[in-house]
């Protein structure tokens, strides 16, 4: 019997390009979900942009535009690279919606008249620059704990404490760099402490009831406290005016704190859907409804999906989710994604490298499986895999076998021998590999198909079709063999259509099918079945795009979110849940006049500059500072200025630089120069020069 399935990945901010983290879930989401569709499931998978917030509302500030412009040209900026990489939603919406906003007022109204909204004031800090309450993330000072500087309102990335803003010493607001003051405000609170949601909430996330992985019940456990020590604590779910949002319906300048209403953007997104495709909403999602629904999820946003977002379903009179399926994080050769190495790769570079999004597909499968740990792309392994596996074993049946088909038979096949031993394994495998990818153990799934197909070139190689087509008289055995062959190629396909949808396509096209469905793995062509012309169907990947690809990703200073954002502790959860990602920017954080002073800068006249023997890139600087001794410097910037240029100009230098001991000799302190990102571009460098009248020893500030 067919089963009704809605399938949802986590909805990305709507303030960053899609990189090959994100890829990590959208492609494993839709791999299911094809898989799914093609055993003949009813299965609809939807997604939206993750909308609202602070940050989207500074972004859009930062940018001159308004946070509906900003949102609109990212959505289909997301559009774009998920349908680069053949992701295929059945709908891509946004929590901006009508929809959602209903949805979202519908839970409140229905947790409020249950008893399970509280209002209680709240001392927050206020940025009297900017006029707006600070999310933890926009507050750093001090921590209260070791004293490192410039820490975040939740937690020390110094010594690891956490703590609440109002711990920290000297705070100051990363927007403004204004010092907040504390103020009253009135928040709106989900009570998940209630009695009633920890009794749910043990039952939901135990082993026993296997709506969660096992890593992640025992954390959820961990999260609720011992039976008898209910350590959850109520979820502030509103923010003051100004913020991006929804208004509360009953709370006017009142808003609902991004991560109320994300989720429900999965609601939002699927009722969309069900107006243009005529389904029933209240079938997926009425309480106890027969049909099954899953959440893609990264392991960083399981707090949220795992005990908020269920809490919400059930009181608010809703069904739960069936399952949740936590997936690790993507590193790129063992580390993690880092703009400075270039393996912070968008989407769009990867496409725009020239490199088929089906490698990406077929890497990312090769490597998952259904539990939480983190996947690492390597890219010397990313290009042995796809070489040797999808095209030296698997296109290569096709490609050895078509061309006589057209050629001599005119592109008739002959019967198939069923009983041929790499048929009958591909048949018999088929319902285990189609449990595999059930069960999400792509990385296994992979695994066995490649050894069907390693058994499928045996075959190949042991008939030799490219020497029988030499040989006279040998035309039906020639026919057999390259017949035999794309049956084969077919078997395969069947079993790499959710990872290769393109490759698939392109198949039905040449082999002249339908679409093919899971069951056709089980049926062999007709004999007299014509096919088209091959084309070729995948090439090798060339070594040189991964450098071009990691080269255009490097010290990119395109506006994107750090996904590698903060986990989502319980800590954390406990201090107000202020924390949204961070806005990225290209800008060095606040600094305060006390940090600025610390650097003495002073005039200083180049009295003398020479070349360095031995230095290809340095210039030794004699400088005068008004002091009695004048100042040795080694600075970079011989291939922008020729020493002898230099003598008797005037320019800034650090001069409380703590000396450094260098390969040819102590350089006590640095001069000054602006330089674009990367300093390779020419003209790269511009020494700094005071207005006329500046003396050695001046200081500037
Ligand atoms: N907007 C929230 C989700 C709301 S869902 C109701 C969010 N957005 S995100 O853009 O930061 O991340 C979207 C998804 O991508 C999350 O599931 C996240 O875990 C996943 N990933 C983001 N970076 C990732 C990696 N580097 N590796 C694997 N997955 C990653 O969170
Ligand atoms: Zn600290």
């Amino acid at each position: 019997m067919s089963r009704k399935i809605l399938v949802t990945s986590a909805l990305p901010y709507a303030n960053g390009a899609i990189h090959l983290g994100h890829l990590v879930e959208y492609i494993q989401t839709d791999i299911w979900v094809r898989f799914q569709k093609m055993s003949g499931n009813e299965c609809w998978y939807v997604c939206a942009d993750d909308t609202h917030g602070t940050p989207i509302m500074l972004r859009a500030e930062k940018e001159g535009i308004t946070p509906e412009q900003l949102i609109e040209r990212v959505h289909g900026e997301h559009f774009r690279d998920f349908s680069g990489f053949h992701v295929g939603f059945d709908n891509y919406y946004s929590t901006h919606s009508d929809e959602t906003r209903d949805c979202a007022n519908d839970i409140y109204r229905k947790l409020r008249d249950a008893g399970l909204i509280e209002v209680r004031t709240i001392e927050q800090y206020f940025d009297p620059v900017k006029q707006l309450f600070l999310p933890d993330r926009f507050i750093k000072g001090e921590c209260p704990k070791c004293g490192a500087k410039d820490q975040y309102g939740d937690n020390c990335e110094s010594c690891g404490a956490a703590y609440a803003p109002t711990d920290l010493i000297k705070p100051y607001s990363a927007i403004s760099g204004a010092q907040p003051e504390l103020r009253n405000s009135e928040h709106y609170f989900f009570k998940l402490s209630d009695p009633r949601c920890e009794a749910f909430l043990r039952q939901y996330t135990s082993k026993e009831n296997g709506v969660l992985q096992n890593e992640a019940a025992n954390k959820m456990q961990e999260w609720l406290g011992a039976p008898g020590d209910n350590k959850l604590t109520d979820w502030d779910i509103s923010r003051d005016a100004p913020y991006f949002g929804f208004e509360i319906p009953d709370a006017p300048g009142k808003y609902f704190y991004v991560w109320l209403d994300a989720p429900i953007g999965y609601m939002g997104s699927f009722k969309n859907l069900c107006a243009k495709k005529g389904l029933n909403f209240d079938e997926f999602f009425k309480k106890d409804a027969s049909t099954e629904l899953y959440h893609f999820i990264g392991k960083d946003i399981l707090y949220f999906h795992a005990l908020f977002w269920p809490a919400e379903l059930q009181h608010a009179g809703y069904r739960t989710p069936t399952k949740i399926f936590a997936h690790g994080f993507l590193t790129v050769d063992g580390a993690k994604m880092s703009k400075s190495r270039g393996t912070f790769i968008t989407a769009q570079s990867f496409i725009d490298t020239g490199l088929n999004p089906e490698w990406l597909r077929y890497y990312f499968a090769a490597k998952l499986s259904n539990s939480m740990e983190d996947i690492d792309l390597n890219f010397e392994d990313f290009c042995a895999r796809v070489n040797a596996d999808l095209v030296g074993k698997y296109v290569n049946i096709a490609s050895r076998s078509a061309g006589f088909i057209a050629k001599r038979f005119n592109g008739q096949l002959a019967p198939a021998d069923e009983k041929l031993p790499a048929i009958k394994a591909i048949q018999e495998a088929a319902p285990r590999i189609a449990e595999l990818y059930e069960a999400r153990e792509f990385s296994k799934a992979v695994r066995e198909i490649m050894a069907l197909t390693d058994l499928a070139n045996q075959y190949v190689d042991s008939v030799k079709p490219w020497e029988l087509a030499k040989q006279e008289g040998k035309e039906s055995e020639l026919h057999a063999a390259c017949s035999n062959a794309l049956n084969l190629f077919r078997l395969l396909t069947v079993l790499l259509k959710p990872i290769l949808p393109v490759v698939a396509a392109r198949t039905e096209a040449f082999l002249n099918l339908a679409p093919l469905t899971w069951n056709d793995a089980q049926s062999l062509l007709a004999a007299g079945h014509i096919i088209n012309n091959y084309s070729h169907l995948m090439t090798r990947v060339d070594p040189k795009l991964i450098e071009k690809l990691v080269e255009a990703n490097k010290e990119s200073l395109a506006p994107t979110v750090d996904a590698q954002k903060q986990a989502e502790s319980p800590q954390r959860h406990a201090q107000h849940q202020q924390s949204e990602v961070q806005a990225e920017s290209p800008w060095e954080p606040y600094c305060n006049i006390d940090d600025f002073m610390k650097i003495d800068l002073r005039i200083a006249r180049i009295a003398n500059a020479e070349h360095v023997d031995g230095a290809d890139k340095l210039i030794r600087l004699t400088l005068d500072i008004g002091e009695e001794k004048t100042r040795n410097v080694f600075a970079g910037i011989k291939s922008a200025y020729d020493p002898a240029s230099l003598i008797g100009r005037l320019t800034v230098m650090v001069a409380n630089l703590a000396p450094r001991k260098m390969k040819f000799g102590l350089s006590e302190g640095m001069v000054m120069a602006a330089s674009d990102s990367d300093g390779k571009k020419t003209p790269g460098l511009f020494l700094l020069s005071p207005d006329s009248g500046a003396q050695p020893g001046m200081r500037v500030k």
